[in-house]
């Protein structure tokens, strides 16, 4: 799942020490807002994720408490990475913020999607994973938040059998209302749906019942047919996939 050829900023190299008890392992990635390693902690050797954010995208540390703070506030969805702590280090000078969480083994589904033989899944295993997807997503509506940035690089695929294990990081906060971005959360994971079915190249030759949660794309029929996070899974659970077969 690494990234090796990502760009850093931090440049910081296997072996450096951070905040005197983690040991650089791996740069994992690198986005708009910084940069996640994989860390060893001394001492008790348990591997880590720590997301350092870049100053400037981090004002006041708003946008890394705020994330501290929502990953808390989900502790007991499954479905979210487990929180461990937010703290203020510095790195050649500058305060950065550090938020620290549960190394998730597994792969992006992204990543899976494109290994699989003509990048894409079958319908049961892409309508399985879909309805795992529903269920995480609702159990962080339900606490009255929302992810605001689903797509399939920001879930891991821990384990991929009869029901699938995954997690899903990367939270964002958004300034305008949270329905409209519950509404967004649900657009976003039919547009995933699409996408491991295998996109627009595909769309035309699916049965009726998997367009008719796709809905085209449309957000304003996706939002008429599915007003909840809930409705979609109700649906799930009790429609007839037979033209599917
Ligand atoms: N807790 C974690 N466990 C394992 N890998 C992680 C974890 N958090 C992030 N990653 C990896 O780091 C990458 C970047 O993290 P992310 O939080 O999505 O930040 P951004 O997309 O803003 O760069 C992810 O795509 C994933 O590969
Ligand atoms: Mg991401």
């Amino acid at each position: 799942m690494s990234k090796n050829t990502t760009i850093s900023e931090f440049k910081l190299v296997p072996g450096k020490i951070l905040a005197n008890r983690f040991s650089i392992v791996e740069l994992l990635g690198a986005g708009y807002e910084g940069e996640v390693y994989k860390v060893v902690e001394s001492h008790t050797n348990k591997v880590r994720a720590v997301k350092l954010f870049y100053p400037h995208r981090n004002p006041g540390f708003k946008v890394s408490s705020r994330y501290a703070k929502k990953l808390d506030k989900l502790r007991s969805s499954p479905i979210v990475m487990d929180y461990l702590s937010h703290e203020v280090l510095r790195i050649r000078g500058e305060k950065i913020a550090c938020l620290t969480s549960e190394f998730i083994q597994g792969q992006l589904l992204g990543e899976f999607i494109n290994k699989q033989r003509s990048k894409r899944l079958g319908i049961f295993p892409a309508i399985h994973l879909l309805y795992s997807i529903v269920l995480g997503v609702e159990s962080i509506h339900l606490e009255g938040e929302y992810h605001g940035d689903l797509h399939v690089d920001n879930i891991i695929i821990k384990r991929f059998g009869l029901e699938f294990d995954l997690k899903i990081i990367d939270l964002h906060h958004w300034g305008d209302s949270k329905q409209d971005n519950r509404d967004e959360d649900v657009v976003k994971v039919i547009r995933i749906f699409y996408d491991i079915l295998g996109g627009q190249k595909q769309y035309r030759k699916l049965p009726p019942s998997l367009k008719f949660i796709i809905c085209g794309l449309k957000r304003t029929l996706i939002l008429q047919r599915f007003r909840t996070i809930s409705d979609l899974r109700i649906h799930l659970e009790l429609m007839d996939w037979s033209d599917a077969i």
